[in-house]
């Protein structure tokens, strides 16, 4: 039976739109198989939306995000912006999503694939058969935390405030999730906090372990965060599934990038609560951003924007077959040697963001064969 799904594509800024155009093509030719049919409508985002209606996320868009089975969104930002009012940079519109939508678990796996262990900064024994998942928070903490704003005191000084706040459901309910992901992989979650200094990480670690019984299969440990950083390049390969706050996941993630070669291969998540048949709507984005020096030109990595849709397929649309096949094609690809210029040794010749689609398309047909 043929199932149709409605998805939005939101390629928003920089190098965005060039990554969302490959994954357009595996979609469409996904679709011209027959066995699930897309129904797709793209849209504004980000600056872009900025250009077009003076806002980062119209109405109408967060409308059909709310209604569709899936989004996945390219990128956020550039200098263009930089100079207007806080509330309405290109980040409000993808932060506005992710609240809107309530999607609290933020997947950020990071797998180094065997072709890329040179690619990488660190030593090949170090990060050769590296494959583990930061489960972020992602709409809570110091990032929607009030009250928060800069303040003229009546000296004339300023004063710039955030807030980091958790409540025990707001914890418990990623912690679930993390749990659950840890159970159907290594077995092992380790919880991320400074509950050395911050009353929100005492929260943390105490609601965290509190659920440790519900869970008897997975091993829990706790880490500071600062240490977790320390530990991400010392001995990544210690670590399973790791639960965060919302700027320590942003943080820690960006770290756990490079340890698979490039900020360019990593895929992500934004998770809600399922549906009644397990399935969560979601949205889905690469973990880098929108590198404005280099967009326009080919020279992007489209593969964290296809390894997204990949997640996409497996769990929003409940694909696995399908995801399981980009995410096969990816590797073959890499196997055979291309390489866009941020994964490349130096010197090695180099293809475009275009070159890479092909690559990945071919091989998706290849071994649907
Ligand atoms: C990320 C990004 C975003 C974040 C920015 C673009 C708002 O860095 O998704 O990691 O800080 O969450
Ligand atoms: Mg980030």
């Amino acid at each position: 039976m043929t199932s149709n799904k409605q998805l939005l594509l939101l390629p928003g800024d920089g190098i965005g739109p060039e990554c969302m155009a490959e994954v357009r093509r595996v979609a469409d030719w996904l679709d011209a198989q027959g066995a699930v049919t897309f129904e797709i409508e793209e849209d504004l985002v980000g600056g872009a939306a900025i250009d077009a209606h003076g806002t980062p996320l119209a109405d109408a868009t967060m409308d059909k995000a709310m209604t569709a089975d899936a989004t996945l969104l390219g990128a956020v930002g550039g200098p263009k912006w930089d100079d207007i009012p806080f509330e309405r940079k290109p980040e409000r519109g993808l932060l506005r999503l992710r609240k809107e939508m309530a999607l609290y678990a933020n997947l950020r796996p990071a797998l180094c694939f065997d072709a890329l262990v040179e690619a990488s900064t660190l030593k090949p024994e170090v990060v050769s058969g590296l494959d583990i998942l930061i489960v972020r928070e992602l709409t809570g903490g110091v990032y929607f935390g009030e009250p928060r704003g800069i303040e003229t005191l009546p000296d004339g000084s300023r004063r710039g405030v955030n807030t980091q706040v958790y409540s025990d459901a707001e914890i418990e309910r990623v912690a679930r999730v993390a749990f659950e992901l840890a159970r159907k992989r290594g077995g092992k979650l380790c919880s991320v906090e400074k509950a050395n200094v911050m009353e929100s990480g005492v929260l943390w670690r105490e609601v965290v372990t509190a659920l440790g019984p519900d869970y008897p299969d997975v091993a829990l440990s706790h880490m500071y965060a600062d240490n977790c950083a320390m530990q991400l390049v010392r001995a990544p390969k210690q670590f399973d599934v790791i639960v965060t706050d919302n700027l320590f996941g942003d943080m820690l993630s960006d770290a756990a990038a490079m340890l698979t070669g490039s900020l360019g291969m990593l895929p992500s998540a934004s998770l809600g609560d399922p549906d009644p048949e397990g399935r969560r709507r979601g949205l889905y984005e690469p973990v880098h951003g929108s590198a404005p020096d280099i967009a326009g030109q080919g020279k992007a990595n489209p593969l964290a924007s296809l390894l997204s849709f990949a997640m996409l397929l497996r769990y929003s649309l409940d694909l696995e077959e399908e995801a399981q096949l980009v995410e096969r094609a990816v590797e073959r690809v890499l196997a055979s040697g291309q390489r866009t210029a941020d994964i490349a040794a130096s010197g090695s010749t180099t293809v475009s963001t275009r070159e890479m689609g092909d690559a990945v398309l071919e091989a998706v047909q290849a071994l649907a064969g």
